[in-house]
């Protein structure tokens, strides 16, 4: 199976964790699994913004964005050219790692 490393900061300040994530995996699922918290108000469906990421490395492992997720990006709370919504960055499972910044879990919007 393949697995990548993935690096999670976040910007409240806690220490970064690192954490290994298989193929098919989200990022969504790698930070709930190992009791990070992260929003995710619609359960990981595309259906909300709560689970806003940014990915500070990576991005060539994740799937293409989909207009969907965009719109959804569009709502979360200050947006950025590298924000992704973290149920739908399934790891692919090349040989580059990610390193995810998780904005702070207050105020995320809907
Ligand atoms: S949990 Fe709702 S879009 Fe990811």
């Amino acid at each position: 199976m393949k697995v990548v490393n993935i690096t999670f900061k976040f910007q409240d300040g806690q220490p970064e964790q690192t954490h290994v994530a298989a193929q098919g995996e989200s990022v969504l699922d790698v930070a709930l699994n190992n009791d990070i918290q992260l929003q995710h108000n619609c359960g990981g469906v595309c259906g909300c913004s709560t689970c806003h990421v940014y990915v500070l490395r990576g991005e060539s492992d994740l799937p293409e964005i989909s207009d969907k997720e965009e719109d959804f990006i569009d709502r979360a709370v200050n947006p950025r050219i590298n924000s992704r919504l973290g149920c739908q960055c399934v790891v692919q499972g090349s040989s580059e790692d990610l390193v995810i910044l998780i904005p702070t879990q207050e105020f995320l919007g809907h």
